[in-house]
């Protein structure tokens, strides 16, 4: 039988097929609900965590390996050292402080640079050719700072962006409209944070146009006041779980694992990751999130979502508002 011959950082080939490997740095909440997630899914066949707390990551890893009977065939490794990554085809990034009740995710900006600065190089040094995945927050700002330390090219490296706040988006909508969640195309756009702008007027309920719904029999139609209160709900919605557990994680795990399958199965999918932008809708030189395509080259193009004008004034509002965090550290 075809035997697993895999290096012990874990990448290997089996019945002469590459297997491929997922590194999550950071064990926290969010890394381990993370692993979890792309395990449960099959994402990956090995999934490497790398922590500076070995025995926090040792536990994790522990943990998981107990229920891999549970889940699709994988193998998990953990260390405190970053070679547990080498030749990894995704990287993500989970490690980093965590918003305390009330502070807003900018409020990290400062400490999760500096993390950026500490840590990336390392990372690239034993897995150059993965794609990395920032999910830190401020994630846009981490994601421009980690362009800026790693030097990759910026399909290589980007971050989880409004994913999660889409998702958000889209469950608050399908719940007013009484339809699956499936059927709810919409998207959240620029910061992954306060200043986001949903993008009304290019999403579709059951391939209706979103603002053209009327309700389904018994259900409210979706008025401006609605929408109103439904943006407010996601931008919220962080705060309201932190306030109530101390940090999110599940949401932001299967965000993560959506990301990872797209990239790992080279998808194509379109996803509102956040990525450098070089000049779309006259933004230039910061990092937010647009519906782009996510494959195996990572990020590597954007798709030109019409927007209103109300949408594009926020959406560069929200650019300059990254921008001049971005310039404040430095970057
Ligand atoms: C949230 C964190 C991941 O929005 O920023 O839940």
């Amino acid at each position: 039988r075809a035997e697993l011959d895999d290096t012990a950082a874990g990448q290997g080939r089996f019945g002469g097929r590459r297997t491929t490997k997922l590194a999550i740095v950071g064990a926290g909440a969010v890394g381990s609900t993370l692993a979890y997630a792309a395990l449960m899914r099959g994402a990956a066949h090995t999934v490497a965590m790398l922590d500076v707390n070995r025995s926090k990551v040792e536990a994790e890893v522990l943990d998981l390996q107990h229920g891999i009977q549970f889940m699709p065939m994988a193998r998990v490794v953990g260390s405190d050292d970053v070679a547990v990554c080498a030749d990894a085809d995704v990287v993500v990034v989970t490690a980093g402080a965590k918003q305390k009740p009330g502070q807003t995710r900018l409020d990290l900006a400062e400490g999760t640079i500096g993390l950026v600065r500490s840590i990336l190089p390392g990372l690239v040094e034993v897995a150059p050719d993965a794609i990395y995945v920032m999910v830190t927050n401020p994630v846009d700002i981490v994601t421009y700072a980690a362009l800026k330390v790693s030097g990759l090219p910026s399909n290589q490296l980007f971050g989880s962006g409004t994913v999660l706040d889409s998702s958000r988006l889209r469950f608050l909508v399908a719940q007013h409209c009484g339809v699956a969640v499936q059927n709810v195309h919409a998207y959240i756009a620029g910061e992954h944070g306060d200043s986001e702008i949903p993008l009304w007027s290019s999403a579709t309920v059951g391939g209706a146009p979103l603002l053209d719904w009327s309700g389904l029999a018994g259900q409210p139609p979706l008025t401006a006041q609605v929408r109103a209160d439904i943006a407010r709900e996601v931008v919220q919605s962080a705060y309201r779980i932190i306030a109530g557990k101390g940090a999110t994680n599940y949401a932001v795990g299967l965000a993560g694992t959506r990301i990872i399958e797209a990239v790992l199965g080279d998808e194509h999918r379109v996803l509102p990751v956040s990525s450098l932008i070089q000049g779309a809708y006259g933004i230039d030189d910061v990092c937010l999130s647009l519906p782009s395509l996510v494959d195996r080259r990572g990020c590597s193009e954007r798709v030109e979502v019409p927007l209103d004008e109300e949408e594009l004034a926020g959406l560069r509002a929200s650019a300059d508002s990254l921008r001049s965090i971005a310039r404040r550290f430095g970057l």
